[in-house]
C-alpha cells in the first residue's frame, strides 16, 4: 500500500449555522484570523505537509471560496504599479497551480461523511487526507506533517486526538484506546458523541485525518448515525471492526475550534498576540481590558 499522501480533502459544504447571520453570505471559511482566511490557514498547513492536491467540497453559497483562489489580476496590476511588494506577495501566497484544486459539490449537507464520500472520484484509489478548516492548530510543526511522518511508519487510517475534560466528550468522537504508546495510541474503536459517562477515554479526534481508500467503501455501506447525519467516525470504525489498525495521534500544538464562537474569539486573541507588528498595541488593549474587568468585579 502506498503511503505517500499527496491528496487533501477540505469538507466545506456545512451550514455554519452557528455564526449566522454572519454564514447567510459569507462561508465560515472565509472568516478571518487577523487578515487570513480560515481556510488560507489549512492550505497552508496542507503544504507544509506535502499535499499536491486540494479537493474541496462546497456547498450552495460558496462561491467566496473559489474567488478566493483565483488569481486577482487587476489588483496584482494595481499593487505592482503602486510598487507594493509585500501586499503583493500576500496576494501571491493564496494563488494556486492550475489544476491543483477541485472543487465538488455536496448537494445537500448530510454529514462530514458524506461530504468526503462525494469526492471518492478524485480521490481514487490511494490514502489522503481530511482537514477541516474550522480546526485552526497552531504548531511549529504543521499538525498534518506530523501526521504524515507517523503514518509512513504505520499505515492504517489515523486520526488527529486531543485530551479533553470529561463533561467536553459528548461534543467529539471520542476514542477507545487499546494500546498507548504515547504520541500513537492504537484504537479498539470510536464513539461519536458519547454521554459523559459512556465515554471510553479523555482523546478526543479532532479536525485532521489520513484515511485508506477502504473507508470510502465503507462510507458506502453506513446508515446515518448520530444526529441523522453520516458519520466519518462510524466509516473509520468499520476498518477497526475488519481487523484493521486505527490509530490516534497526539498532535504537538494548540488547537483552536473555529467552528464555535468562543473558540473563534480565543483564536482571534491569539493569533494577534502572535503578530510581531500586533503585538504591543493589542497586548496593551488586552490588559486593559481585564483591568477594568476585574475593577467592575
Ligand atoms: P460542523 O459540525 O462544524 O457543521 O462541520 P457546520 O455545518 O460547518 O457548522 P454548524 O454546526 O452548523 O455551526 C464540521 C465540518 O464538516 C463540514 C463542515 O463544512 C465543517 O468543515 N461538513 C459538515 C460538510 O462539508 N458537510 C456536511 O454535511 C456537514
Amino acid at each position: 500500500m502506498k503511503r505517500k499522501v499527496t491528496k487533501a480533502v477540505f469538507p466545506v459544504a456545512g451550514l455554519g449555522t452557528r455564526f449566522l447571520p454572519a454564514t447567510k453570505s459569507i462561508p465560515k471559511e472565509i472568516m478571518t484570523l487577523v487578515d487570513r482566511p480560515l481556510i488560507q490557514y489549512a492550505i497552508d498547513e496542507a503544504r507544509a505537509a506535502g499535499i499536491k492536491e486540494f479537493i474541496f467540497v462546497t456547498s450552495r453559497g460558496k462561491g467566496a471560496l473559489e474567488d478566493y483562489f483565483d488569481h486577482a489580476p487587476e489588483l496584482e496590476g494595481s499593487l505592482r504599479k503602486k510598487g507594493k511588494k509585500d501586499l503583493l506577495n500576500a496576494l501571491k501566497s493564496t494563488n494556486m497551480d492550475s489544476g491543483a484544486i477541485a472543487y465538488i459539490r455536496q448537494h445537500k449537507a448530510l454529514g462530514l461523511g458524506h461530504a468526503v464520500w462525494c469526492a471518492r472520484r478524485l480521490i481514487a484509489n490511494e490514502p489522503f487526507a481530511v482537514i477541516l478548516p474550522d480546526d485552526v492548530i497552531a504548531a511549529e510543526q504543521s499538525c498534518l506533517q506530523q501526521m504524515v511522518e507517523a503514518y509512513a511508519d504505520t499505515g492504517g487510517c489515523m486520526v488527529a486526538a486531543m485530551e479533553v475534560p470529561p463533561e467536553k466528550a459528548p461534543s467529539y468522537g471520542v476514542l477507545d484506546v487499546r494500546d498507548d504508546m504515547g504520541s500513537l495510541v492504537s484504537v479498539n474503536g470510536m464513539v461519536e458523541k458519547p454521554k459523559m459517562e459512556e465515554a471510553p477515554s479523555n482523546l478526543a479526534v479532532i479536525g485532521r485525518y489520513i484515511l485508506t481508500p477502504n473507508v470510502l467503501q465503507n462510507l458506502n455501506k453506513i446508515k446515518q448515525g448520530a444526529g441523522g447525519e453520516i458519520q466519518l467516525t462510524d466509516a473509520i470504525a468499520r476498518e477497526i471492526e475488519d481487523g484493521r489498525d486505527v490509530f490516534g495521534y497526539r498532535f504537538r500544538g494548540q488547537r483552536y475550534d473555529c467552528g464555535s464562537k468562543a473558540g473563534y474569539l480565543q483564536a482571534t486573541v491569539a493569533f494577534g498576540l502572535s503578530r510581531p507588528e500586533l503585538r504591543d498595541e493589542f497586548g496593551a488593549y488586552l490588559d486593559e481590558m481585564v483591568s477594568l474587568r476585574q475593577a467592575a468585579e
